[in-house]
């Protein structure tokens, strides 16, 4: 065990991820349509706990996200772990830090170790945009409310006849801030105006992203962290690569598509932006010393993280850009020292406007209060397997995808440092420091 690496918060307890795995990724209404949350998150922990060869017994908790919930099953956390082979009796919970969310979950099972509350975690997180919730309008709802206590027939008739036929529409989940009305992809297309990042700069990065993406398909890179799953309940479909993916993507191709979020001026289109996407994926977790005396030889480390916000009516998808220097700072570490940086894609805009942030010495001064920028991301280090974009953006799963997929790298490179970002609704930021197996 190297000493001096911890935080100096975790009391010498270091934080080591022994296992990770996500189901593939897939596009909302593809082959994982009939499936929730919790039946994407069940299936994917079963296997992930069962691969890990972990007794059962050992583990003390599990927390599970879902960004956009199931009104019916609102504590996935324990659903998961009542359609698992681990025990009845596990206590579990549910988080939510919107598209951070298993990246919530990981930190929360962390501090729950470093506090010596818990030797062994599962930390992750769902999300089906196939199985997202449609409501019911106001008038529809107290309506349907006024007709289960309505005893006479006439009544109930004038309940039912009061409605409009505008109010029996169904409404959809909107991905909107609720303090601006902007949805996630005005608000970045909105960024992109602001910080001058252009359509070819967008596309460009986005076909980067595919284009790495591919590769790490085809040369086996995903093959130990993504899943292979039999989709119930008919067993006949089987899912084993992300399907988001384009390997023959062109800028010419790309360039021909229309912008979405502000059809005249805009830059944002369906091919420099995160797909809906249905998906799991999780994390365990372990003090080292577990780890060692079970004999596991951990993927690496979770060394500082931290969260931070902006105001969602400035830049919302900004948030890595305050994350990340705090998370550094808890790391003793600078940006110079990552050996990877994987940054969540939500939209190729938000990514290019959060690296010129970093870069940025006004940004520091004006809304960071440090007198150095952060500094310039080398792009031969940054999403080296691809992001977001082409492998999708199951929202709850994200983060813990990326954990593991930094974390590998690092072990293939014999890296010692991963910074991880992830940007949020409400104007959040994650960012997290990971250690390699070496470090
Ligand atoms: C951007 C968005 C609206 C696009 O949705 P969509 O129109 O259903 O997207 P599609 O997949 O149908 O793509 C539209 C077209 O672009 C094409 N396309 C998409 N990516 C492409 C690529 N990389 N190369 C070439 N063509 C591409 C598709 O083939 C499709 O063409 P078609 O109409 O001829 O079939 C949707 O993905 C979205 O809302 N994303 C953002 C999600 C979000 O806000 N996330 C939160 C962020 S944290």
């Amino acid at each position: 065990m190297s000493q001096g690496n911890h935080h100096p918060a975790s009391g010498g307890v270091r934080v080591a991820v022994v296992a990770g795995l996500r189901t593939p990724f897939l596009r909302s209404g593809t082959e994982f349509k009939d499936l929730s949350a919790v039946d994407l998150g069940a299936l994917l922990v079963n296997e992930l706990v069962a691969r890990s060869g972990i007794p059962a017994k050992e583990f003390d908790g599990l927390v599970f996200g879902q960004v956009i919930p199931a009104p019916l099953s609102s504590l996935i956390g324990r659903e998961v772990v009542l359609r698992t082979e681990l025990p009845r009796t596990l206590a579990a919970h549910t988080t939510s830090r919107a598209c951070a969310t298993s990246i919530q979950a990981a930190t929360e099972a962390a501090d729950q170790i470093v506090l010596g509350h818990a030797s062994a975690f599962v930390a992750g997180g769902a999300e089906s945009l196939s199985d997202a919730p449609i409501f019911a309008s106001r008038p529809l709802a107290q309506a349907l409310v006024a007709l289960s206590k309505a005893k006479r027939i006439p009544d109930k008739a004038k309940i039912l006849g009061s409605l409009k036929l505008k109010d029996v529409t169904p409404v959809p989940p909107a991905l909107k801030e609720p303090t601006t009305g902007l949805t996630m992809g005005e608000s970045a297309q909105k960024m992109a105006f602001e910080n001058g990042i252009s359509r070819s700069a967008q596309d460009e990065f986005a076909l980067k992203s595919h284009r790495k993406a591919a590769e790490a398909w085809k040369s086996g890179r995903f093959a130990d962290e993504v899943m292979t799953v039999v989709v119930p309940p008919r067993f006949q479909a089987m899912a084993r690569e992300d399907n988001n993916v384009r390997a023959d993507t062109t800028l010419e191709a790309l360039a021909q598509l229309k912008p979405v979020f502000d059809r005249r001026y805009g830059t944002i289109t369906a091919g420099n932006s995160s797909p809906l996407t249905d998906g799991a994926a999780a994390v365990i977790l372990m003090s080292e010393e577990k780890a060692r005396s079970l004999g596991i030889r951990p993927l690496g480390f979770i060394r500082a993280y931290a969260y931070a916000a902006t105001d969602p009516g400035d830049q919302l998808l900004q948030g890595p850009a305050y994350a990340a220097p705090v998370a550094l700072d808890r790391a003793g570490l600078r940006l110079s020292d990552m050996d990877l940086v994987e940054m969540h894609e939500a939209f190729a805009a938000q990514v290019l406007s959060n690296l010129q942030a970093f870069a940025s010495r006004k940004f520091a001064e004006e809304r960071l209060g440090r007198p150095e920028p952060l500094g310039e991301v080398d792009p031969a280090r940054l999403n080296v397997n691809g992001g977001s974009i082409p492998l999708g953006h199951p929202f709850g799963a994200t983060g813990a995808r990326m954990i593991t997929q930094a974390l590998r790298e690092l072990g293939r490179r014999k890296g010692a440092h991963a910074l991880l970002t992830v940007c949020a609704a409400g104007g959040l930021g994650a960012a997290v420091v990971l250690d390699g197996p070496e470090a």
